[in-house]
């Protein structure tokens, strides 16, 4: 069987990766538009980037209106600020939030329309060349030809799909996400898990998307506790920002599965952030699907070390699963209720967050077939 695998164009990481990037970057074009959000300009790393087009003569324009998860709403303010400042390159500077943003935004230059037109829908045609910088590690969007927005009328968050949404350029420098506080690192990190993970058991998994998946999976449960607790520990802020690429490299040419399916929403109906939402539901999707794939969490258990040649696949699956729980626990992910969502509204909301589940087609990726009742029953389990 033959596989294709996708990736960024150039990828430039680790310590100093701007500088190196920057005579790439300034041929890109002759104005950027840097997508971002406010907090991004407050800290900095805006600014970063924006003397570093100085220095090399490029124009550039700020776009800071991604205040939140991205809607419809935020893509045409943005590609208003794209057509007014007659820019014709993009450069995305934060988390998932602004590359997906980002993307969006170069959709709907280039095309014209509505971001909602394209639900459902495969993203053809050639964007502005595109850079993404993530602040963050765990969303992977800097190495994805995916991108989610939600259609605010709708209460949808639409995956849209194609190759051009994978960006030119990842620039992924750890630098940025020395100031990701706590909250941030556990939620974007348990993300990056979920990829791997999923990557790694989804029927679509390939020989190079199972090396960088384990080895994405490794690096996070060695150092994402560190990141948690010691936010400016270099080497391990280092290691992070490594792991969330190679998950968004893995799940990118492997797809995701049952959670993330599932995960999208729960963040559109009651606006849980992204990787919140997937960390709540790890372990009971995990829980219900692994014996038809035990022999792949079994792998993932025997790489973190809390299983051995000596475990049984499925005991060794067990315990992958079980470190996954104690993972989520030391990271003080709440559950739904604990999160502020009342018991009833969610209970009420299954059937709908059942169908947009199956109808963004994630959970057929999943090993074991999962019908409508089986997400319900999922859903249910989150609950208790
Ligand atoms: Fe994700």
């Amino acid at each position: 069987m033959s596989c294709q695998f996708i990736m960024p164009k150039q990828i430039f990481y680790g310590e100093g990766a701007l500088e190196q990037a920057a005579p790439t970057l300034a041929g890109c074009g002759s104005r950027a538009l840097i997508v971002t959000d406010p907090v991004m300009v407050k800290l900095g790393n805006v600014s970063s980037v924006t003397e570093m087009l100085k220095k090399a003569d490029v124009g550039f324009a700020v776009f800071e209106g991604v205040t939140g998860e991205p809607t419809d709403k935020m893509v045409e303010a943005g590609r208003k600020v794209w057509e007014s400042e007659k820019c014709d390159f993009l450069v995305a500077v934060g988390g998932g939030s602004p590359i997906d943003t980002m993307k969006a935004i170069g959709v709907v230059a280039v095309n014209g329309g509505s971001i909602n037109d394209w639900y459902g829908k495969e993203i053809t045609g050639e964007l502005p060349p595109m850079t993404a910088i993530p602040t963050t590690s765990g969303t992977g969007s800097e190495a994805t030809q995916f991108t989610i927005i939600t259609n605010s009328e709708a209460d949808i968050k639409m995956l849209l799909k194609g190759k051009p949404l994978m960006p030119d350029i990842a620039v992924v420098d750890p630098r940025f996400t020395m100031t990701a506080p706590p909250a941030i690192t556990a939620a974007t990190g348990l993300d990056a898990l979920c990829h791997a993970a999923e990557a790694y058991t989804s029927r679509k998994a390939q020989h190079m998307t199972d090396t960088l998946a384990v080895s994405a999976v490794k690096r996070i449960f060695q150092y994402l506790p560190i990141c948690y607790v010691e936010g400016e520990n270099a080497q391990a802020r280092m290691q992070m920002s490594l792991a969330a690429l190679e998950a968004g490299i893995a799940f990118n040419n492997a797809s995701v599965t049952v959670i993330h399916g599932m995960s999208r929403p729960i963040g559109a109906l009651f606006h849980v952030p992204h990787g919140v939402s997937n960390a709540m539901l790890l372990p009971a999707c995990f829980a219900y699907v692994y014996r038809e794939a035990a022999d792949r969490f079994a792998d993932l258990g025997r790489a973190i070390g809390v299983a051995g040649s000596e475990d049984a696949d499925i005991d060794a699956a067990e315990k992958f699963i079980h470190a996954c729980e104690r993972l989520c626990r030391s990271c003080h992910i709440p559950t739904p209720e604990e999160y502020g969502i009342g018991k009833v509204d969610f209970l009420e909301k299954i059937p709908k967050m059942t169908q947009d589940a199956l109808a963004s087609g994630s959970p057929a990726n999943t090993r074991k077939e999962l019908s409508a009742e089986d997400i319900e029953t999922i859903y249910r389990a989150v609950l208790s």
